[in-house]
């Protein structure tokens, strides 16, 4: 579902707003710097077609916000932001048009630390770096310490849904077999969990599929597939008012940025008996990551962050059970506090930047 502005309060919803164009490299990009009262924005940079730039400015602030509530949730010292680069069809030279772009990230004065997205490379925020910007994810791509927060998250609420220890015999759907998915439905069928793949790519669907032992579902039948977890690895608003009836499932977790088409979907989960992990809880074992290279933590350091995912899932689920509201109302409730307590304490007119070292 994708729709123009319409609302004032849309509109100025970001803190700032960035349209780019660099019409020798046919660049279009927007960057969306939602809130830096943590720190500098984090987000990933997004490359994909868009039916029009409203839609890629709508796509680029929603995301933007959803990283302010991560970096929140996961007590990372970062802000949220995200840009997205329309997707024109193919470019003569790449990595210009990273380079191109990256010049607009250095407007921004340090304020958006941009990384990896959909339809971004590590090469790519090599190339953006190059512009002398701080960048995130131009050695490394987060994507496994991604998965592996999902892991912890699908887990969690597996285990507290049905009172017992660990996955083993459950279904998880797999939407998506990419970075994420891929990753995830390893380290799932690793725990014992029956896995179903789907994929608009049916070879990659099949291939992860054949690697863990599990089935393929067509992509078109993923919704309405029976299965335990609905694990969203994929696009954008999945779950929406047209789609929630078709679910099969009893959990949905996973890794897609914005799951949710509107609030109202999160109530209507519920008054389906669905548990919804919100995605920006689920999947901050990326910036848990890129903030652990930043401060060069070990990697035992870092996994125990990242598996805190399943610990703040548990709290929030449980707190949503004896409040009897959503787990997405806690979670926005709770990164509110986090942002509330941070604003009193920040010296007006301070915006953070990346440091030299970047993100
Ligand atoms: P990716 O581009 O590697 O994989 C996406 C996969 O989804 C591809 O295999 C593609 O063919 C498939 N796909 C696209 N449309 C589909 C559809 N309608 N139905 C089924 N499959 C479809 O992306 P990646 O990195 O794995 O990310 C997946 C999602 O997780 C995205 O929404 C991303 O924003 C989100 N995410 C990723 C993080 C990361 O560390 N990579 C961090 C946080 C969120």
């Amino acid at each position: 579902m994708e729709r123009a502005l319409t609302h004032d309060e849309e509109t100025w919803a970001s803190e700032q707003l960035v349209l780019c164009r660099d019409e020798r490299h046919g660049l279009r990009a927007v960057i969306a710097i939602d809130d830096t009262t943590l720190g500098p924005g984090l987000g990933g940079v997004r490359r994909r077609a868009y039916a029009d730039d409203a839609a890629a400015i709508f796509e680029c602030r929603r995301l933007a916000a959803a990283m302010t509530r991560k970096n929140a949730l996961a007590e990372l010292p970062y802000g949220g932001a995200k840009a997205v680069i329309l997707d024109g069809g193919p470019v003569a030279d790449r990595a210009a048009l990273m380079r191109s772009f990256g010049r607009f990230v250095a407007r921004t004065g340090g304020a958006y630390v941009p990384g990896v997205d959909m339809g971004t490379t590590t090469a790519d925020l090599a190339a953006i770096g190059a512009a002398g910007v701080a960048v995130s994810c131009a050695q490394e791509d987060p994507s496994p310490w991604t998965a592996l927060g999902v892991a912890a998250a699908i887990v969690a609420a597996v285990e507290q849904l049905d009172g017992r220890d660990g996955i083993d015999g459950a279904t998880v759907l797999v939407q998506g077999a990419g970075h994420v998915g891929d990753a995830l439905a390893r380290d799932l069928a690793a725990r014992g969990a029956r896995l179903l793949v789907a994929d608009v790519d049916a070879a990659r669907a099949q291939a992860l599929a054949a690697a863990v032992g599990g089935a393929v579902v067509p992509a078109e039948e993923a919704l309405g597939t029976p299965c335990d977890v609905l694990a969203p690895c994929a696009v954008a608003r999945v779950v929406s008012a047209a789609t929630v009836d078709r679910l099969a499932c009893r959990v949905v977790a996973g890794a897609a940025n914005d799951t949710l088409a509107t609030r109202a979907d999160a109530e209507r989960l519920a008054a389906r008996g669905i548990a919804y992990v919100p995605d920006f809880v689920a999947n901050a074992g990326g910036v848990v990551q890129i903030d652990a290279l930043a401060r060069g933590r070990d990697e035992a350091r870092l996994r125990a962050d990242v598996l805190a995912i399943g610990a703040r899932v548990r709290g929030l689920l449980e707190e949503a059970a004896a409040s009897g509201e959503t787990a997405l109302t806690v979670a926005e409730r709770r990164a509110a506090g986090i942002l509330a307590a941070a604003r009193e304490r920040r010296p007006e007119g301070r915006t953070p930047t990346a440091t030299a070292a970047g993100a």
